[in-house]
């Protein structure tokens, strides 16, 4: 019963896309479980490039089934634009499907992320401005709207007028913006609708069906860990958990159908938007990396923060979720280095810390502790076999698996799908 979880470990942009998008390879299902059009999976493969947003990451995969699960809000025009986009090059699409109870984002939504962050002024999150946050508080609130409902046009009508007249009260009395045409979203959302309906149904039986019947099925995660509203870095998250506790509730699966969870990380750290990241530099290595690996939003365009890999937040992140394995990606971005730093504890207030607080303001304030490692001067992008890496490697990601307490079960030297280290089968 191969049930596997793929779960950013950290700040987002592991490289969650281009592993699913390898193992789904051998996988009959692929549920994306979280999140919302934040998120941006590159994938590199033999039908080209691509950025998805909320189609899953094992679309091109002929044999499986893709579904967005019920935990992931859908901003539709975006998601008919994907789906457009992957029908234009030959990529099929028939095994898609959305689950009914997946709540969508509307035009208030949008707007609204961007009005609040601006109201933040200097505390702004810096956020993707797409509408998660408030799509996420009204789906809690009770004041969603599920992609179901516009299967039924005159009860998708009757409760957006009535949402509507709350949220016009709050973006003219509020914030002082014009307010939004119910007649426009109805016409625009409808038409959405009917795009589509064909993709849309309850989708808990069928992913059952497939766990019951020992099919391979991949849970697809979005954003990472430290993004957590729980665990992450709070108030600095997103609004849906990317764990995988939030990948049984976000597919509709029992947590005892997940058979092994694989945590990605960055052979680095890297973070978009505010908030603490306390191996983060501002000097010529952080530049090298941005530059030599292009650390910029695959949504926002933003530059991402770069910083040596972070070993207190790793293995942190490897407890909330319970990895059974850890992906290392983007490795081959340190080959030029000639050494290389891991943070193994925090000083905080003068006192070495182990542990990664709860507390933005004492995490504000962490500073690292350093274990520093030989760099392997060596490409590493034309290796396939762990025993062929040059031994600083090797010594390296030995040292990651210890400190953060998780084998390495798999290794990425580069950005197409075949670039690739294998180290246990995922299945
Ligand atoms: P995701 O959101 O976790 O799917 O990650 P993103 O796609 O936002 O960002 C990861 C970036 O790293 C993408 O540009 C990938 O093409 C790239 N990538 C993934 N694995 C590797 C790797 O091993 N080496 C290099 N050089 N790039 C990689
Ligand atoms: P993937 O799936 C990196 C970050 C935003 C911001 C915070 C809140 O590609 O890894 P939100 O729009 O969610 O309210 O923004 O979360 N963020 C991500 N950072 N990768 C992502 O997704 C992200 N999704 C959200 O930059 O700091
Ligand atoms: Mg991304």
């Amino acid at each position: 019963m191969p049930v596997v979880a793929v779960i950013g470990a950290q700040w987002g942009d592991e490289g969650k896309g281009k592993v699913v998008d390898l193992l789904a390879g051998k996988a009959k299902m692929v549920v994306r479980f979280s999140g919302g059009d934040n998120a941006g999976h590159t994938i590199i493969n033999p039908f080209g490039k691509y950025a998805l947003r909320l189609v899953p990451s094992g679309i091109f995969s002929k044999q499986t089934v893709c579904i967005i699960g019920n935990g992931v809000v859908i901003n539709p025009e975006v998601l008919v634009e994907e789906i457009d986009l992957l029908k234009q090059n030959n990529v099929d699409t028939s095994m898609l499907n959305i689950s009914d109870r997946a709540h969508l984002i509307m035009p208030y939504h949008t707007l609204l992320d961007g009005l609040e962050e601006e109201s933040r002024g200097g505390k702004a999150i810096g956020t993707t401005r797409r509408g998660i946050g408030p799509a996420f508080t009204d789906k809690t609130a009770r004041l969603g709207i599920r992609i179901g409902d516009l299967l039924d046009k005159v009860a998708f009508k009757e409760r957006l007028s009535s949402l509507l007249e709350y949220k016009n009260a709050i973006l003219t009395r509020v914030f002082g913006v014009e307010p939004l045409s119910l007649d426009e979203i109805y016409q625009q959302y409808c038409q959405y609708g009917e795009f589509l309906t064909p993709y849309i149904r309850e989708t808990t039986a069928m992913i059952e069906e497939m766990i019951d019947r020992q099919e391979p099925v991949l849970l697809e995660g979005a954003q990472g860990t430290l993004l957590d509203p729980d665990f992450g870095t709070y108030p600095y998250t997103t609004s849906s958990s990317p764990l995988a506790g939030g990948g049984s509730l976000g597919a509709g699966i029992g947590p005892n159908r997940i058979s092994s969870i694989l945590g990605v990380y960055k052979a680095y750290c890297t973070r978009v938007g505010t908030g603490p990241m306390p191996t983060e530099l501002n000097d010529e290595i952080s530049d090298q990396i941005r530059e030599r690996a292009h650390e910029y939003g695959t949504v926002t365009g933003r530059p991402r923060r770069c910083g040596w890999f972070d070993a207190v937040a790793g293995r942190f992140s490897k407890r909330v979720n319970g990895f059974t394995g850890a992906a290392i990606t983007r490795f081959d971005i340190l080959d030029t280095l000639p050494a290389l730093k891991i943070c193994v504890a925090y000083r905080l207030d003068g006192r070495t810390i182990d542990y990664f607080p709860g507390n933005v303001n004492d995490l504000e304030r962490c500073e690292p502790v350093y274990e520093e490692l030989p760099g392997w001067q060596t490409p590493t992008t034309d290796i396939r076999e762990y025993e062929q890496l040059p031994e600083p490697a090797r010594q390296y990601l030995d040292r990651i698996a210890e400190l953060i307490n998780c084998p390495v079960s798999l290794v990425c030297v580069g950005p197409e799908r075949s670039q690739t280290i294998q180290v246990r089968p995922a299945f």
